[in-house]
């Protein structure tokens, strides 16, 4: 296995990249990190903001992008807010179309993100009324729709995203907060899977939540508890999105990450880190940047070491277009310069040998 590669090899290919000399954060190497992911095996990706000063118009960001990863997932342009924005007759593409034609011209793949959410939706869909079958009917054409767009050119579908609610009772999220648990009942999970799937029988399916990181929590119980049933019933699910949403200080640790891991592997699933930022709390320290850096890179060999987990995906490039840009949570700051994590994940990528 490739992930065998030692860091000496690594060293000798000039692949791997010196961490920050004292305060001073030099430029990032010419070989970006996807370049020292490939040779351990791994997919290292970034969620991508369609903005005017993102893709595709600012150079430096989609240099950035295309150096440092070789996966990208749309941060919200193929969520129904998007793609449904006006309507139920609404189909803009445009903007996936543009992303999954970067990610074929720069030997990227993609993750889609996201067909089936309680959130991200359309103001008219919030709003509206459905019966059970108008639900099913409107699920399904979506996910028809979408995935077949991009039939082929999608390696993994979040299918469905957090499902359960927060809370020590790891239930699910309530006819209230879910219009499709509200319209279809329990099983709009099921219908959203088998429609994906028949959509696309290639893609991978996911599905994808935060705070399901640490073993035996009561979340992570209930998402175990979900997936097996999906099994049971003979939906095809092939992996799960540990999101990754972390806050700085409370990051799992390398082994809870890891028994959570093979929790997912023992049901035969994929795990992807699907969403990584870890945030931190102002002001902005050297020493909690340096604490980041620790964090960013227990994550990634947590990754590395595992053999059901293949793929790392940072939830956006640089901390100026995070969701949580107060909490400069990624690997760029917001002048796109690599920050100490950069350098931690760096060195994890082409540090000690992977899988045993
Ligand atoms: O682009 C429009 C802009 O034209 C408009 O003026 C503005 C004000 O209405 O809204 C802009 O769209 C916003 C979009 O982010 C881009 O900034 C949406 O309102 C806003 O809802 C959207 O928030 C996204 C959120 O998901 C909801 O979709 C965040 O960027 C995105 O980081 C966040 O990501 C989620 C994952 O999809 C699922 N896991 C949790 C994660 C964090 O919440």
């Amino acid at each position: 296995m490739s992930r065998r590669l030692t860091a000496a090899a690594l060293l000798l290919l000039g692949l791997a990249g010196a961490g920050p000399a004292g305060g001073q954060t030099p430029a990032p190497p010419t070989e970006g990190l996807r370049h020292l992911a490939a040779g351990r095996d791994l997919w290292i990706g970034a969620a991508v903001a369609y903005a005017p000063t993102a893709f595709p118009t600012d150079s430096r960001y989609v240099n950035t992008l295309a150096r440092e990863f070789n996966v990208l997932v749309a941060e919200n342009v193929m969520k129904w807010q998007t793609i449904r924005r006006d309507g139920r007759a609404s189909w803009r593409f445009q903007f996936g179309d543009e992303l999954v034609a970067f990610a074929q011209s720069h030997g990227m793949r993609v993750r889609g993100h996201v067909l089936a959410w309680h959130s991200g939706i359309p103001s008219w869909l919030a709003r509206a009324s459905f019966s059970r079958e108008e639900a099913i009917a409107l699920l399904e054409e979506h996910i028809a729709r979408v995935v077949g767009r991009w039939k082929g050119r999608i390696w993994a579908w979040d299918v469905v995203n957090e499902a359960i609610a927060d809370g020590p009772a790891g239930s699910r999220r309530s006819p209230q907060e879910s219009v499709w648990e509200r319209w279809i009942g329990e099983d709009w999970i099921d219908v959203a899977f088998r429609a994906a799937a028949a959509a696309d029988p290639d893609a991978l399916l996911f599905y994808n939540d935060y705070n399901i990181e640490a073993p035996f929590s009561a979340k992570q119980n209930a998402v175990y508890n979900l997936i097996a049933g999906l099994q049971a019933r003979g939906v095809p699910i092939h992996g799960v999105g540990f999101q990754g949403h972390f806050v700085l200080g409370q990051t799992p640790s390398k082994a809870a990450l890891m028994a959570s891991m093979d929790r997912f592997a023992a049901l035969g699933l994929i795990v992807q880190v699907t969403e990584l930022d870890i945030r931190m709390s102002p002001p902005i320290t050297p020493a909690k940047l340096a604490q980041q850096a620790e964090e960013s890179r227990r994550v990634v060999e947590a990754c590395l070491e595992h053999p059901a987990c293949d793929t790392v995906v940072l939830w956006g490039i640089d901390d100026g277009h995070s969701w949580r840009a107060g909490g400069a949570p990624l690997l760029f700051d917001a002048r796109l310069e690599p920050k100490p994590a950069y350098f931690a994940v760096r060195e994890a990528l082409a540090g000690r040998p992977g899988r045993l």
